[in-house]
């Protein structure tokens, strides 16, 4: 079981709560990063960036972010050092985000994804193993790029 941030604007909220339920009953700690209402407009940036700094600040072990369309939550995201966040939109890109690219951050796209896609997508997201061989290489390199900005 783990410990995963969630955290959306206004127009992921909706999803969030869903995933938050998801996750729960999974047997998952949900660390609820806000916000805890879909009625006022909030600014992604601000979640995106609260979900990253929980996963490199070892307060979550994974994190999930949302946003309408998961683009600007994900740019926010990974503007923080050491998040790799992955913005997929069905079970494969969700799976290889992991397995590929050791995906710290699933976002979610909560006005494009219908809610049981977005479900599978954080299923298969979190069942999947990181892969090992060529893709440490990669994520090197990846990691060098986030250490020389
Ligand atoms: C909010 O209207 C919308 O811009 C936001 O949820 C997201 O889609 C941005 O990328």
């Amino acid at each position: 079981m783990m410990r995963i941030a969630l955290g959306s604007d206004h127009a992921g909220y909706d999803l969030k709560a869903e995933i938050a339920v998801a996750l729960t009953s999974a047997g998952h700690e949900v660390v609820d990063l806000g916000p805890d209402n879909g009625r006022e407009s909030v600014d992604y940036p601000d979640f995106g960036s609260a979900v990253g700094h929980a996963v490199v600040g070892n307060l979550a072990d994974l994190g999930i972010a949302i946003c309408g369309t998961g683009i600007g939550i994900s740019i926010a995201a990974n503007k923080v050092s050491g998040v790799r966040a992955a913005l997929v939109h069905d079970v494969t890109t969700a799976r290889l985000s992991r397995e590929h690219n050791h995906a710290n951050v699933l976002c979610l796209g909560a006005r494009v994804l219908g809610t049981q896609v977005a479900l599978d997508c954080v299923a298969a997201w979190l069942d999947t193993t990181p892969g090992e061989g060529r893709h440490l290489g990669r994520l090197d390199k990846i990691a060098a790029l986030d250490a020389a900005r």
